[in-house]
């Protein structure tokens, strides 16, 4: 912004008339009041809630603005958030689009119901910021700037736009799409998944908790195997068996692990009961390996039920790796909650 000062008059009992000229017409002049005419230093794109790695709670997360140098991510002092700000790698491109339809929206969104509506909710206020002015409140597209000029409307999300996924959303917003810009300097990847959980309640009517889980279960209840009557559990009740522990990369039964299942083949020789026995891993290491060794746990439960007594047919097994966490893999606690074997009657 060009200033002139070149009149400014003062009234103070007496007029004084103040002259700041120059000949330089790009010159400022003289600056009599150098607070109002600069702005104040600020270091644009830096976190303002890290100071000197202490973070300051009341200004975390506060809008900076240089871009990071790629491939970097900002600090977080909590694991989940920081694994949250990950670099994006979905291209931009059709590909990258239709790819980030399986992109998952990180589990701690959706630990329980109400705290993935107050995400959503969180999400609805940075929606009326940085959306609706074209996409409407209601994501109808007739936001305020649709209806001056000759702009195209933003298509309505409840129409065509109503099966975009929840990372669909991510990625429009985070690249942009067609004659919509990129949002990512505006909104950080935490932000982003809270918008894109707003827009799926525009889409249809809720954000469809259940739905969104695909087959996560975390912060569900857990049953435990040693505290439940067996002849009381319906099918499509997850059991775990927290008994049955085995050593790391290893799927050999332990005496505690068979006696528990001593137990369960008691039960089955006695009903008629299908199960579906599954090995879960936590999400450290390759994840090819997690899948082969939970089928492998789970092997070794159905052979040693076999040789028991139960007939092959009733007991299934399945391997899940590490994709139907419990607990977020963020702490020693939750892997461990997620490395199980469960079952479940079919
Ligand atoms: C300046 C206007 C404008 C703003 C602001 C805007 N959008 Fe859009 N958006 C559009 C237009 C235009 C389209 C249609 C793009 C196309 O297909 O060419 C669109 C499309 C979309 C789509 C569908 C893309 C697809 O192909 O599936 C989503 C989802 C979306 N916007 C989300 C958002 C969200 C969330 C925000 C806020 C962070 C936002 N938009 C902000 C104009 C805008």
């Amino acid at each position: 912004m060009k200033l002139n000062f070149k009149n400014i008059s003062i009234l103070s009992g007496t007029s004084l008339m103040m002259m700041a000229c120059s000949t330089n017409p790009d010159s400022p002049g003289h600056e009599y009041v150098p607070d109002m005419y600069r702005s104040q230093a600020i270091e644009a794109y830096v976190d303002y809630g890290l100071v000197k790695d202490v973070e300051i709670e009341d200004l975390k997360n506060t809008m900076s603005a240089r871009k990071p140098a790629e491939g970097t991510i900002p600090y977080y002092a909590d694991k989940d958030m920081a694994e949250v700000m990950m670099p994006y790698t979905y291209e931009k491109s059709i590909k990258g689009f239709m790819a980030a339809m399986d992109n998952k929206i990180p589990s701690q969104y959706l630990e329980s119901e109400e705290i993935a509506l107050a995400h959503s909710e969180e999400g609805k206020k940075l929606y009326g910021y940085f959306c609706s002015h074209c996409h409407g409140d209601k994501g109808k597209g007739d936001g305020g700037v649709v209806t001056v000029g000759e702009f195209n409307p933003p298509a309505a999300y409840s129409e065509g736009y109503k099966s975009r996924t929840l990372g669909q959303i991510f990625h429009v917003i985070t690249h942009g799409q067609g004659a919509m810009g990129s949002h990512a300097s505006q909104l950080n990847k935490d932000e982003r998944w809270k918008v894109a959980l707003y827009v799926r309640s525009l889409q249809h009517g809720d954000i469809k908790y259940n739905e969104l889980l695909q087959g996560r279960r975390v912060g569900e209840k857990e049953i435990l195997f040693s505290e439940v009557n067996l002849a009381d559990i319906n099918k499509g009740i997850y059991v775990t068996m927290r008994k049955i522990n085995f050593a790391v990369g290893s799927f050999d039964l332990t005496a505690q692990s068979k006696a528990e299942l001593d137990t369960l083949a008691g039960y089955l020789l006695t009903n008629s009961d299908v199960l579906e026995i599954s090995g879960h891993t936590d999400n450290t290491g390759d994840e090819n390996s997690n899948v082969v060794l939970s089928q492998n746990r789970a092997k070794a439960v159905v052979s040693y039920l076999v040789s028991k007594g139960i007939e092959n047919s009733r007991v299934k097994a399945e391997g899940f790796g590490s994709s139907v966490p419990v607990a977020l893999n963020s702490s020693d606690e939750g892997r461990a909650r997620n490395r199980r074997i469960e079952f479940v009657k079919i």
